[in-house]
């Protein structure tokens, strides 16, 4: 630990100024008192939770958007989006293709179905999302959709950390006990909602959703939620967004009040900025998430970042100390599909047999908000 903390603190040390807010104080305990939390099945704050994942799915559209297939449109190649990012193409739901409820419950489907778990016995879904097809929620749909008719459902926004932060949350009603059987999705179609011809934004983004089930352990010793560390920072925010902008319109002039009516201006992004963020934030808080799990950089398995640019993740694994051959990635395939990208490589890992019964993976989300947050998983 003490050699991670050192490479870290170089790392920061010799970072560029930017301009966030410093990183909340954080609460560490020793892996003493982590270890001893869980043996007692008391868990300290963020260590273990008597949650276990057991099982996983996936689903994209069909349709694939190659980097050579963007170049016939605007001016870019695919030399530049590879090189500069490592994504190849991108899959995005199409005019005529039904929408993320959609593709979220089929996500949802197949995670219950590698769990061998009924629908009938799901007590909360959560679908962490930024781009529902209807703006009150998707949550009830996808759950009403599975079967899952006793659960309470509710949307979750967090942009690319949603599924972290989804996952999180889910995990705390099943540590209480309050629930026992929970699924989480994370899906966005952000192709909805970028402008095909900005270069600096559309080239990074897919539409995709994977899922993943939780199940409440009475034996703490089997968690597979073993630590974690969530963070926003609103001072962040113009760096990434979509902003609601609509239309002014005057109610009859007896009235006096005017109002908007509802639209959204396409994603911004000043992506140099948030290359710096995620490179700089990422690493402090998987190194934070692994100190309250009570484990070190050498006792991960992989390292599963949300999917926005390798350089990314190559960076926060050199600067963990954790061998770039431990990254998992799907992005030269799907892109950056936001909350999605996590569970969807996810179920890749395991169902390709990278990601074993046991293993145990560092996870982490970052984005828009700004956002970020790791959760240290323990599969199956
Ligand atoms: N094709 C060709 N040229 C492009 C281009 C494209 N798609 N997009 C931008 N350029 C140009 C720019 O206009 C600029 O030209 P200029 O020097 O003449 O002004 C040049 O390439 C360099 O642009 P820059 O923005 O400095 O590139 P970069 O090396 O920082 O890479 C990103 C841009 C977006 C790939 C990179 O900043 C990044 O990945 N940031 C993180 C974004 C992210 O992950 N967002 C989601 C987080 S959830």
């Amino acid at each position: 630990m003490y050699v991670l903390i050192t490479a870290l603190a170089l790392v920061v040390a010799a970072a560029p100024v930017i301009s966030f807010a410093p990183a909340p104080a954080r609460f560490v305990p020793s892996r003493a008192r982590a270890l001893n939390a869980a043996a007692a099945g008391d868990a300290a704050g963020s260590g273990p939770l008597r949650a276990r994942l057991v099982g996983t799915g996936s689903a994209a559209p069909e349709t694939r958007v190659t980097n050579d297939n963007i170049a016939e449109w605007i001016d870019t190649t695919d030399e530049w989006i590879s090189s500069r990012t490592g994504i190849g193409s991108r899959h995005v739901l199409s005019a005529d293709d039904p929408g993320l409820a959609s593709l979220a419950a089929r996500a949802a489907a197949s995670a219950l179905a590698d769990a061998g778990v009924d629908a009938a016995d799901v007590d909360l879904v959560i679908v962490a999302t930024s781009s529902p097809d209807d703006l009150f929620g998707d949550a009830p749909t996808v759950a009403h959709a599975i079967g899952a008719s006793k659960a309470v459902a509710f949307d979750l926004t967090a942009a690319c950390s949603g599924f972290l932060f989804a996952t999180v949350t889910a995990s705390q009603f099943l540590h209480s006990g309050a629930y026992k059987t929970a699924v989480v999705v994370g899906g966005d179609a952000l192709s909805r909602w970028v402008d095909w011809d900005d270069r600096n934004s559309c080239i990074l983004f897919g539409d995709g959703a994977g899922a993943v089930v939780l199940q409440r352990t009475e034996d703490a010793a089997d968690s597979g939620v073993l630590g974690f560390a969530l963070h926003s920072d609103g001072g962040g925010h113009d760096k990434l967004q979509c902003a609601y902008n609509g239309a002014r319109r005057d109610l009859a002039t007896s009235t006096g009040a005017s109002v908007t009516t509802g639209a959204y201006a396409p994603i911004t992004m000043d992506g140099r900025e948030v290359y710096k963020f995620a490179t700089r934030r990422v690493p402090e808080v998987v190194a934070e998430a692994l100190e309250n799990a009570g484990l070190e950089a050498g006792d991960v398995d992989h390292l599963l970042l949300h999917q926005a640019n390798i350089r990314i993740m190559e960076i926060v694994a050199d600067r963990l100390g954790i061998p770039r051959e431990k990254i998992i990635t799907n992005l030269n395939e799907y892109g950056n599909t936001s909350a999605g990208s996590i569970p969807l490589a996810l179920e890749e890992a395991v169902r390709t047999g990278t990601v074993k019964k046991g293993d145990v993976i560092a996870t982490a989300g970052f984005g828009a908000g700004l956002s970020w947050g790791s959760a240290i998983l323990r599969w199956g």
